[in-house]
C-alpha cells in the first residue's frame, strides 16, 4: 500500500511535537504533504515559528510549512500559555527556525491540495482548534467531498472537559468551526480526552526516549517534563495525557484503539456549556450517527509505537 497523504493542521504545543515527530518517523505509513499552523495553545506567530522549530528538530527542512488562521471563526482567541509555556512550546531552548515559511496561507494550501489530488486520496489531522478546517469547507465546499477522512484530537464524553467543566480546549476555542466540520459529513474520528487521558507521560516512559541518548531524545524529554508539570499538579496524576500523537497513531495502529460510531453535535450557544462534545454514546437518541468516537487506547501498545518511531528519527 502506498502511504497514506495527510496533512497536519496544528497549534504546537509540546504533545503536537510529538504528534508531527512521529508522522515525520513514518514515512512508509505517512506521506506528510504540510504542516499547517492555527492560532490555540498560542498565538499564530508562536504556532507557525513551533512547527518549523519541531521540523528543524527532526532535521527535515524540506516539510511544507504554512500559517493559517489567527483566531477563531467569530470569536476572540482564548490560548493555553498557561499549560504550553510562553512560547507554547516551553521547555528547551532551541535556535530559531531558518527554514522558510511558505508564503501560501494555510487555508489555501488545504483547498489547493484537497482539489489537486483525486477523491478520498488525502486525510486530514487537525490537532488543535477546527479553524482552519472550517474556514476551508466554508470558503470551498466543493473540497468537502474530497477529503479521505479527518482524524482529530478534540471534545470528551466520559472525561467531560478541561478548559471548562463541560469543555475540551480544541473545541471550546472555536466551537463554530467545531460545528461546521462535525455536521459536514465527512468520515470523522474522534480522539478525545476519554482516549487521550489514558496514556500518560510517566517517568518509565520518559525514560525510554532519555535512553536515545540523542539530541532528539533530549529535546522529547525536556518537552514532556515541561508540560506534563500542570496536569501531574492538576490530576494528581502519575505523567500528563499525551493527547495529540494518538491522532497519528490511530493512522498507524488502529487496533490500539476501540471506540462507537455515534452522533456527535456540538454545542454552541449555552454560555454554561459552551463547545461541548454532546455525544450520544448509549444511543438514546434518533440523531444521524457522523463519527466513530473513540474511547479506550492500549497504552503500552501506544507509548511501545511512539517509543519505536522516535528512535528512527
Ligand atoms: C488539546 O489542547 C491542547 O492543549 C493540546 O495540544 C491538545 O491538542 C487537549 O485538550
Ligand atoms: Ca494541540
Amino acid at each position: 500500500m502506498p502511504p497514506r497523504k495527510i496533512i497536519i493542521d496544528t497549534d504546537p504545543g509540546q504533545d503536537d511535537a510529538l504528534a508531527i515527530l512521529l508522522a515525520l518517523a513514518s514515512p512508509d505509513d505517512l506521506d506528510l504533504l504540510g504542516i499547517v499552523a492555527v492560532a490555540g495553545n498560542a498565538t499564530l506567530p508562536q504556532t507557525q515559528r513551533n512547527i518549523r522549530v519541531i521540523c528543524e528538530v527532526a532535521n527535515r527542512r524540506d516539510v511544507k510549512c504554512f500559517a493559517g488562521s489567527d483566531k477563531p471563526m467569530s470569536r476572540p482567541l482564548l490560548t493555553a500559555e498557561h499549560v504550553h509555556g510562553a512560547t507554547g512550546l516551553d521547555g528547551i531552548d532551541l535556535p530559531e527556525p531558518t527554514m522558510p515559511l511558505q508564503p501560501q496561507h494555510g487555508v489555501d494550501f488545504i483547498i489547493d491540495m484537497l482539489r489537486s489530488h483525486e477523491a478520498d486520496t488525502v486525510t486530514l489531522c487537525p490537532l488543535g482548534p477546527l479553524t482552519n478546517i472550517a474556514t476551508a469547507m466554508a470558503r470551498a465546499p466543493d473540497i468537502i467531498p474530497c477529503i479521505q477522512e479527518i482524524v482529530l484530537m478534540g471534545g470528551a464524553y466520559f472525561e467531560v472537559g478541561n478548559i471548562t467543566p463541560a469543555a475540551e480546549f480544541n473545541i471550546y476555542v472555536d466551537p463554530e468551526a467545531a460545528d461546521i466540520v462535525f455536521r459536514s459529513g465527512v468520515k470523522l474520528t474522534v480522539v478525545p480526552l476519554d482516549v487521550t487521558h489514558k496514556v500518560l507521560t510517566t517517568k518509565t516512559r520518559i525514560d525510554a526516549f532519555r535512553a536515545f541518548r540523542t539530541h532528539l531524545g533530549d529535546v522529547v524529554v525536556a518537552w514532556l517534563d515541561f508540560f506534563e508539570r500542570f496536569d501531574v499538579q492538576k490530576y494528581g496524576s502519575d505523567g500528563g495525557p499525551l493527547h495529540d500523537p494518538c491522532v497519528i497513531a490511530w493512522l498507524l495502529e488502529p487496533h490500539l484503539f476501540s471506540g462507537r460510531f455515534i452522533n456527535v453535535e456540538i454545542e454552541t450557544q449555552s454560555p454554561l456549556t459552551l463547545g461541548m462534545t454532546v455525544a450520544d454514546w448509549w444511543g438514546v437518541t434518533d440523531r444521524t450517527r457522523n463519527a466513530m468516537f473513540l474511547k479506550d487506547i492500549h497504552a503500552d501498545g501506544f507509548y511501545a509505537l511512539l517509543t519505536d518511531r522516535l528512535s528512527r528519527l
